[in-house]
């Protein structure tokens, strides 16, 4: 039976507090996060703390950047009464489940996962955590727990949503249980992958060494305007179609840009500037950009400077969550035969 008409639509995602949120989170996964909650659906938000130190985290600065993220979560529109709003390591069963997607998942299908590829090439694999190479397993358990129906996530997680697929059909099967949703990835709008502005083959990272090739959550207007007016591009004018994008990835990734903070598509934002150069794109982009984004980095520093609140609504956040995830736990721990002996 197909889960998505057994299962109530229920959206869940997340996000990895290893580093300052970047414009490439906002595009690919906040705003549409934002989106979805106002849409009415009910939407479950999660800081991947756990997920974080499958690389090493300074403590301290892992506690500053996750109540950052939440902080850049609420200053851009998620209401943390309408969604729950958590961070993932506050609810034991997304550790407890993934235990048993372990067990479920083979070492093979993670080994071809392009993300533990990508982070291990030209590296000694065998130095790497144990829980890097599990990190995927850990992703379905966040969403399954949940019975989440739908995941909006950008292009880059893709495979990772396939696995979850896998995972969730294998669990049934294994079992002889019609359990766990086959889950659908959510990949939509302009920019599901946000490029680099100093290379337009590269994604746009938190993790990338150079400042310059990014647009954070907390710069303020004249370092966003900045670093667009410097992105890298070409001496070209923008073609009359994207057709004619084909082979400018800088260009197609300023259009792309342009038209999800605009929320046109970048067909209408070709027409519009067909035949113009960069010297008059750049500065409407900026001027774009400025105006949405500098009011979430302010936003983002009133709400940082009280930080018990901060603390106070993920608490809040794991606690409703913790209520959804608890039931589900427990019939999954039943079906795979533990004994269930804690009086309630
Ligand atoms: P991460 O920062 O890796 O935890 O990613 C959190 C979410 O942001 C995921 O849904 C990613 O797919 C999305 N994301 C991260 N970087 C980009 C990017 N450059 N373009 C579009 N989406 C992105
Ligand atoms: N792996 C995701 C990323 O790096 C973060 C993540 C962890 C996630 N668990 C999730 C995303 C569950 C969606 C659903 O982008």
């Amino acid at each position: 039976m197909n889960a998505a008409a057994k299962f109530k639509p229920r959206i869940f995602s997340g996000i990895q507090p290893s580093g300052g949120l970047t414009l490439g989170n906002y595009l690919g996964a906040l705003k549409r996060f934002v989106e979805k909650q106002d849409e009415g659906i009910e939407t479950i938000y999660c800081l991947v703390d756990l997920h974080a130190i499958t690389v090493w985290q300074d403590p301290a600065k892992l506690r500053d950047q996750t109540r950052e993220a939440a902080a850049g979560f609420i200053a851009a529109g998620i209401d943390p009464k309408r969604s729950i709003l958590f961070n993932q390591s506050q609810v034991a069963g997304h550790a407890q489940l993934a235990w048993i997607f372990n067990c479920v998942a083979r070492m093979g299908w993670m080994g071809r996962m392009t993300q533990w590829k990508d982070k291990t090439a030209g590296k000694n694999a065998e130095a790497e955590s144990l829980g890097l190479f599990a990190y995927p397993s850990l992703m379905a358990a966040d969403i399954l727990l949940y019975h989440a129906t739908h995941v909006p996530v950008g292009e880059d997680q893709k495979q990772h949503l396939e696995l979850c697929r896998d995972i969730a059909a294998k669990f049934n099967h294994d079992y002889g249980v019609d359990f766990f949703p086959i889950t659908e990835p959510v990949i939509e709008g302009a920019a599901t992958r946000v490029m680099s502005l100093r290379d337009g083959t590269k994604k746009m990272s938190k993790s990338d060494p150079s400042d310059a090739s990014r647009i954070n959550l907390t710069d303020d207007a004249d370092t966003i305007a900045q670093k667009l007016k410097k992105a890298k591009t070409d001496p070209e004018p923008l073609p009359e179609t994207l057709e004619g994008l084909k082979d400018r990835p800088e260009a197609r990734n300023l259009v792309n840009i342009y038209a999800a903070l605009a929320d046109k598509t970048p067909e209408a934002v070709v027409g519009e500037f067909a035949g113009k150069g960069f010297g008059a794109f750049k500065p409407a982009l900026a001027d774009l950009a400025v105006a949405r984004l500098a009011p979430i980095a302010t936003e983002m520093k009133r709400l940082m400077a009280d930080p018990a609140e901060i603390d106070r609504i993920l608490g809040d956040g794991a606690e409703r969550a913790d209520a959804i995830a608890q039931p589900i736990l427990d019939r999954a721990l039943e079906i795979t035969g533990m004994i269930r002996s804690r009086r309630s």
